[in-house]
């Protein structure tokens, strides 16, 4: 969506994926704090997400009236409290009549629900698709341009999934798969899904991301282990790094999902590695995508800002480690040599022609920052090639 808005993924934290409807404003309160104290919100995370059960009923004007017990200040002094700490408001409605937990839905209330939000200081609006009957794409641009005419500039995070082709033109981000669950592979006793299965069904979407609009392959589990209120049982600190890691190669919303007032040295390690989150943030915004599947080892790649740059992710599916290799021809580069920096353990592997090996735990990715030299194959092949179909 050309809003101006989203020009690389957000990142925040959002309040679904560890209570769900347990929240209220002293809990919004100590996890803004720990945003701070973390260095969460220095490391680029900003949005603070309240996603449903905030909102109770409408007044008789049909004004969205905030629970008064759980946010007794209001959502004007929460907005207030969020904007006071360097961070963002974000907030979330449903397109229908009520949202997916029973709360009054804006469905007939959008240019006055957007007004609202405005005069509360939102600046994210996370908009869902449950109990609804009216045809989707026209109710979600009915928000979009609500959303516009509010006075106040609001990300549109458009939660329609599957993935629905308008979705690009009317949200700055949308749903592209089910709801996540804390698990890193299916698990018969989850509903939901599990990360490798979203990673999947997110690169079909792959060529719809841009500065302005990005798929939404859903929330960050990592740290979560098992305790979350949307199910699952929890990943290891591996595969809690495989999840972050493809995230970022995915060009995918950053949006923290775990309690980040106790989290642990190696869960705020892996949210905050900075190098991690410049490839998310890159700014070409390109979605990273598979290039190689070799049965259970996979080489994805991503462009990124600089010539003869790439972002390699070697990902291995297997329950044990295995040796993966990338070959600098299969990701657009020169055969010869091209340096290897490994970005989750922040250090430089040397200079190497042709390709480059290593082994990758089970579970496990190498995300690698290769930098070799652009190759003029792919224009070659396109003017070469000059079959005529029949
Ligand atoms: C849907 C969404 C979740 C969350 C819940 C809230 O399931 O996909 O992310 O917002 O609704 O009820």
């Amino acid at each position: 969506l050309e809003n101006g808005l989203e020009r690389t993924p957000v990142m925040g934290w959002n309040s679904w994926n560890r209570y769900a409807c347990g929240i209220d404003e002293d809990l919004i309160h100590r996890q803004a704090d720990a945003m701070v104290s973390t260095g969460m919100r220095d490391a680029g995370y900003r949005y603070v997400n309240l996603d449903d059960c905030w909102q109770t009923s409408r007044d008789a004007t049909g004004t969205i009236v905030a629970d008064p017990v759980r946010f007794p200040s209001g959502m004007r002094a929460l907005g207030d409290y969020l904007h006071a700490r360097g961070l963002k408001f974000g907030i979330y409605s449903d397109r229908g009549t009520q949202t997916c937990a029973g709360r009054p839905g804006s469905q007939g209330h959008e240019a006055q629900d957007a007004r609202t939000y405005a005069s509360w200081g939102v600046d994210l609006l996370k908009y869902d698709n449950c109990n609804a009957t009216l045809d989707q794409k026209s109710q979600y641009e009915t928000m979009r341009d609500a959303l516009a005419a509010s006075g106040r500039q609001i990300v549109f995070s458009v939660c329609a999934w599957a993935f629905k082709p308008w979705g690009p033109r009317t949200g700055n981000q949308a749903r592209s798969t089910g709801d996540i669950v804390d698990d890193y592979t299916r698990n018969a006793a989850t509903g939901g899904m599990p990360v490798d299965e979203i990673i999947d069904s997110n690169n079909d979407h792959a060529m719809y991301a841009h500065p302005g609009f990005f798929n939404d392959p859903d929330m960050l589990q990592v740290g979560n282990y098992g305790t979350g209120s949307v199910g699952g049982h929890g990943m290891t600190d591996t595969e809690y790094q495989t999840h972050f890691s493809m995230w970022a190669l995915m060009a995918a919303p950053l949006i923290a999902g775990n309690d980040l007032t106790t989290m642990s040295a190696t869960t705020r390690a892996i949210l905050t590695n900075p190098e991690v989150i410049a490839v998310d943030q890159d700014p070409l915004g390109v979605q990273g995508r598979r290039i190689r599947d070799l049965g259970e080892q996979e080489v994805w790649s991503k462009k990124v800002q600089g010539s003869g740059v790439r972002v390699v992710a070697l990902w291995n599916r297997a329950g044990a480690a295995a040796s993966i290799h990338v070959d600098w021809r299969d990701v657009g580069l020169g055969s010869g040599s091209a340096t290897v920096r490994d970005l989750v353990a922040r250090a430089d592997r040397g200079s190497f022609s042709d390709g480059y090996t290593t082994t990758v735990p089970a579970h496990g990715v190498a995300l690698l920052r290769v930098a070799g030299s652009e190759t003029p194959d792919v224009i070659r092949i396109v003017k070469t090639d000059t079959r005529t179909v029949t």
